[in-house]
């Protein structure tokens, strides 16, 4: 019984450890577009947008007030307009699997249909938002920035290996992170993984020892 629970401990520390990743959303790739538009995440991933092409932002917005800021909560990545050697990537941690819709605030880009999901459920869906974006009579922008953290691409690592696997849709290679950053995160990868699986064995080890003393 003892092995089994902490069989059980240690595999669903193992299982929270793979899950964990970074959901890549390119802005502006495509005009006035978020793609992917719509991706589940995790508590604990990081979503992380990159801004392409042209003057955009994003903030999260509340669902029932299209094209506006979430009043508590959420983020805002401030204006961006990409140019090299500046910063172009916008990172968010997710806390929980609840929805989070966000927006460009950019002149009418919300309205235009430049927004996203994050965890639709069936009742709050990507095209219920961009539908009420399609009338919504302003564009409101936070303040400033809050709820996330601006980088240089040259500062991911991670984005690349990953996107591959959680975003089918997104294959165009674009350059800010597609060669750089694969070696140090598998490294990572490799060396927590690494770890936990001797912390397996030494509790499996510690735990066979009890049961034989318990025999
Ligand atoms: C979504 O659907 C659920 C179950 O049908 C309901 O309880 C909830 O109030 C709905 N939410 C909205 C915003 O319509
Ligand atoms: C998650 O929590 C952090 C810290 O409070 C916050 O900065 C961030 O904006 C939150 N993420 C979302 C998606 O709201």
């Amino acid at each position: 019984m003892l092995f089994t629970s902490l069989k059980v401990a240690v595999l669903s520390l193992l299982a929270a450890n793979a899950a964990a990743k970074t959901i890549q959303i390119n802005a502006g790739g495509n005009g006035k577009d978020f793609s992917p538009s719509s991706v589940t995440a995790a508590k604990g991933d990081v979503i992380e947008f990159h801004f392409l092409k042209s003057l955009h932002n994003v903030a999260a917005g509340d669902f029932a007030k299209a094209c506006s800021p979430l009043t508590t909560g959420g983020f805002y990545s401030g204006f961006i307009q990409p140019k090299s050697g500046g910063p172009t990537v916008f990172q968010v941690t997710v806390n929980s699997t609840d929805p989070i819709f966000y927006y460009c605030s950019v002149g009418n880009h919300c309205q235009d249909g430049m927004v996203g999901v994050v965890n639709p459920t069936s009742n709050l869906t990507l095209d219920k938002y961009a539908s009420s974006a399609k009338s919504a009579s302003s564009n409101i922008s936070p303040d400033a920035l809050y709820g996330g953290k601006l980088i240089q691409a040259s500062d991911v690592t991670a984005s690349a290996s990953s996107t591959a696997s959680s975003s089918p849709s997104s294959t165009s290679g674009n350059g800010a992170s597609s060669t750089t950053g694969n070696s140090p995160t598998q490294t990572k990868a490799t060396g927590a993984a690494g770890q936990l699986s001797v912390s397996l064995l030494a509790i499996a080890g510690v735990a066979a020892g009890a049961a034989a003393f318990a025999m």
